[in-house]
């Protein structure tokens, strides 16, 4: 690691490869990534092993894993900034979870939303489920990351990882992990459904036309999808807290987002506008116009997967020089006897 990179401050993050990559995912977490990567030492995290505690096709999981990939990196991820790497690829993340498990009060993971919304969904609840977050707290302090840049849906889980890492400093050794900070953006922090703007834009229902604008959509279906989106029956193209008025808002949010405008500016660009009809049109068209080019790098990605491949391996290669050290110091800590070790 050269100094100038050790003196930045580190920032580790995580996305699931499962379901579609949205316009959330990507104005929530993936473009503040991208945007702050030359400012700090960044390590991006494939989550396959979270994709896995609900049941996954194997076929579909293994391509959208190498999918989600090209996404990142065709939206501007730049592997000589960032580590990018596959979570299963590096061992230390599934070991860190089990030591982690060891500290972690089951009573904390059973008032996790996300837990009790997901089990709601299952028919059969899989223990890692629940261990879920005690998997992401391992990912997180593993690299002593000070910043994890999520959407607002993730806040509880990084805040979790907080109290993990501090219990383990407590029991053991003062200060061994750093406790890391959720870094929420200010926009669009929680992009809602198109067709639903009550619930969270979601990757699980980005297959159901009208909920979701995927990453990859061509622009006739970001048209349609846009101009279905569910609004009220007034007029007024204002930002609003009142739920009855959530779709105009999350428009407004999602364009505040995509031109980085303050909301008056945003609010002034509307004000000759012609209804909700003309709202949405423009609205898709800035959307449009930003994911055009993902879609085009990311095709040109695809045609070429053993480079890919390559840079994921590079990717794995430079994360493990970091968890697997902390991870053996970890256990060192923790009483086990490290192989080769005389004392
Ligand atoms: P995941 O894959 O569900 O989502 C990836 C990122 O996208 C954000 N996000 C949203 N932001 C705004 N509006 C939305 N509608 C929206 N939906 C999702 C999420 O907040 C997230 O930042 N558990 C994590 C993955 C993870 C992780 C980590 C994250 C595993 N280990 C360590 C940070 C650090 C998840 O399932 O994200």
């Amino acid at each position: 690691m050269s100094s100038e990179q050790s003196s930045k401050k580190r920032v580790f993050s995580g996305i699931q490869p499962t379901g579609n990559i949205h316009i959330g995912n990507y104005l929530g977490a993936v473009r503040n990534w991208v945007i702050h990567q030359k400012e700090k030492e960044n390590f991006f995290c494939i989550v396959d092993l979270h994709s896995l505690t609900v049941k996954q096709d194997p076929d579909e999981l293994r391509r959208q894993t190498r999918s989600l990939a090209a996404i990142l990196l065709a939206s501007g991820i730049d592997p000589s900034a960032s580590t990018l790497f596959i979570q299963s690829h590096v061992a230390a993340h599934a070991e860190g979870c089990w030591l982690l498990n060891c500290v972690t009060p089951i009573g904390w993971l059973q008032r996790m939303t996300q837990f009790k919304d997901k089990s709601v969904q299952q028919e059969t609840i899989s223990a890692a489920l629940l261990d879920y977050p005690v998997l992401q707290a391992a990912d997180i302090i593993l690299y002593d990351a000070h910043e994890v840049p999520v959407g607002e849906d993730q806040k509880q889980h990084v805040e979790l990882s907080r109290d993990i890492a501090q219990r383990f400093n407590h029991l053991y050794e003062h200060e061994f992990f750093v406790v890391p900070e959720p870094v929420i953006p200010k926009s669009a922090a929680r992009v809602m459904g198109l067709d639903d703007p009550t619930a969270k834009m979601a990757k699980t229902y980005a297959h159901v036309r009208g909920h979701a604008v995927r990453l990859l959509d061509e622009p006739d279906e970001i048209m349609y999808v846009f101009k279905r989106a569910v609004t009220d029956s007034g007029r007024e193209i204002r930002f609003s807290d009142d739920p009855e008025r959530a779709g105009v808002n999350n428009l407004l949010e999602i364009y505040k987002a995509v031109t980085s405008k303050t909301p008056e500016e945003v609010e002034r660009d509307f004000a000759d506008a012609r209804g909700y009809g003309d709202l949405k049109v423009r609205v898709a068209e800035v959307v449009i116009e930003m994911v055009n080019p993902i879609r085009e790098r990311y095709k040109t990605l695809m045609e070429d997967p053993a480079k890919l491949d390559r840079l994921l391996a590079i990717g794995a290669e430079q994360a493990a020089a970091v968890s697997v050290p902390k991870l053996a110091e970890m256990k060192r800590i923790m009483g086990l006897v490290l192989p080769g070790e005389s004392r």
